[in-house]
């Protein structure tokens, strides 16, 4: 019997781009193939975000153009799964007649049955969100390559009021210590070199034993001690939540990165406060500096919306003030949308579109000043770089990475292979990106704890 072959898009952030590939595992194991052209697929699955109006709008148009594909193949199963799926459930089969499927992200584990009721003329909906599934033992399909992602946790219990991620993602829970060390094993065995841990509130992680817990800053710990030369990154931290243990436990292992997302959202208190973020801006500033103290060198990245309900001019100034004292080494910055079902949902939504793009606008445009800055500081200092691959704006040159997640451009040279760490040494910049000259290579053993510049 002819398999049948899988196609899937994948839209939202980096956890979703994780579930893809349990989602691949679970229907690999089924007997599926996976295709990377639409037009070759028995079963299309968009795997969807619902974070701001647009993440929705563009799939919307997505799904519109994938019925001309319908029409030529009438058999053709369209899933839609993620949190488009949970957050809209029923009504998106019944808005758009072409989706035959829709899943939310606790129900994977059933999606080959979904797509058979498909197949057998039916629309399946499964939404229902789990307090416990994880995932744990399902072996995620992923190609060969230098980074990977690892979905450490699922859910978020933080309810900040603009946030759809609590209903869509559900309550929050982790996975074992033990899953998570023998997975990164078996990526350090497959070559990978730069591996991230994912969760909503990576902090809030928790392996509860009868003896003893097991905390986030202990789960790093171990992760660093899989494979010296394997880069170890997470995301995202709250920052009511990054604990001293954690910034020393950074600290002491050479290959947990010196990065941080710590996202802001605002330099207002009272914005904070109504977005439930659960933080001073003084508390924010404290553990930046401490950070900064604990792990020198450690580079910062945030979030903000700009926009939020009530927000003043004198709050969005707050908010510029923050990013001035921080001095951000690079920022996510969005306008703040509306989700039906949030807290802020009721709030009236007063800033007007264009004060919205305006004060966005002014926000990336400091940020921009910022990075700029920020990465002309370091011409003549060296990095370390892991290397990733040819340049993506000509093949003259290759591009690394800095583990403070800088990108670094450097020509290309026989010497230099995808994969290794190599010493160079800093020319020019930009905002966006550092320039250098090779220098040497740097060995670095799996058993390894010393690297320096
Ligand atoms: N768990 C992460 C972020 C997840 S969503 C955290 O707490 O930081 C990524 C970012 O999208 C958020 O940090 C926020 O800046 C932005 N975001 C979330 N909901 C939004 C909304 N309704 N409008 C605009 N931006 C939003
Ligand atoms: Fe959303 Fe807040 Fe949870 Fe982040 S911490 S996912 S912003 S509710
Ligand atoms: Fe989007 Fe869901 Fe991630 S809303 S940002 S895909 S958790």
């Amino acid at each position: 019997m002819r398999k049948n072959n899988v196609y899937i898009e994948t839209y939202g952030c980096q956890m979703n781009v994780a579930d893809t590939e349990i989602v691949l595992g679970i229907l690999k194991k089924q007997g599926y193939e996976v295709t990377d052209k639409p037009e070759n697929a028995d079963v299309i699955l968009l795997n969807t975000c619902s974070i701001r109006e647009n993440a929705e709008q563009r799939i919307y148009g997505r799904i519109g153009n994938l019925k001309t594909l319908k029409y030529k193949n009438p058999g053709l199963v369209l899933g839609v799964l993620g949190c488009m799926a949970e957050r809209l459930k029923k009504d998106l089969i019944d808005e758009k007649k072409v989706v035959d499927i829709v899943v939310g992200p606790d129900e994977y584990r059933s999606l080959p049955e979904y797509i058979d009721i498909a197949f057998n003329g039916d629309k399946g909906i499964g939404v229902k969100l789990s307090r416990t599934e994880t995932y744990d033992d399902i072996e995620p399909h992923r190609e060969d390559g230098l980074s990977a992602w690892i979905s450490v946790m699922r859910g978020c219990d933080k309810f900040c009021t603009f946030c759809v991620v609590p209903y869509t993602r559900g309550r929050e829970r982790s996975r074992s210590l033990q899953s998570i060390i023998t997975e990164l094993e078996n990526l350090s065995l497959r070559g990978f070199k730069d591996v991230t841990l994912l969760g909503q509130n990576v902090n809030s992680y928790r392996d509860e034993h009868p003896d003893n817990e097991v905390d986030f800053a202990d789960l790093l710990a171990a992760a660093a001690q899989v494979d010296r030369s394997m880069r170890i990154r997470f995301t995202t931290s709250h920052p009511q939540d990054l604990s001293d243990k954690l910034l020393y436990t950074i600290a002491e292992h050479p290959n947990l990165c010196n990065y941080i997302h710590l996202p802001v959202q605002s330099g207002s208190n009272r914005i904070l406060e109504l977005m439930n973020r659960t933080y001073t801006v003084e508390h924010y500033l404290n553990l930046i500096e401490k950070a900064r103290k604990i792990i020198p060198g450690v580079s910062f990245s945030t979030d903000i919306i700009s926009g939020f309900p009530t927000e003043t001019w004198e709050d969005h100034l707050a908010t510029i003030e923050v990013m001035k004292q921080v001095r951000y080494d690079g920022a996510y910055m969005f306008k703040y949308s509306p989700r039906e079902g949030t807290k802020a949902f009721k709030m009236f939504d007063d800033v007007p579109e264009e004060v919205k793009s305006k004060r966005l606008q002014e926000i990336i445009d400091v940020q921009h000043q910022i990075s700029f800055e920020k990465n002309q500081e370091l011409i003549g200092t060296n990095e370390i770089i892991l290397v990733e691959g040819l340049s993506k704006k000509s093949n003259n040159f290759i591009a690394g990475r800095t583990d403070t997640n800088k990108v670094v451009i450097v020509p290309v040279d026989e010497k230099i292979k995808i994969g290794d760490y190599v010493k160079v040494k800093i020319n020019k910049a930009t905002s966006g990106t550092l320039f250098g000259d090779y220098i040497s290579h740097i060995e670095i053993a799996k058993e390894d704890v010393t690297v320096s510049v």
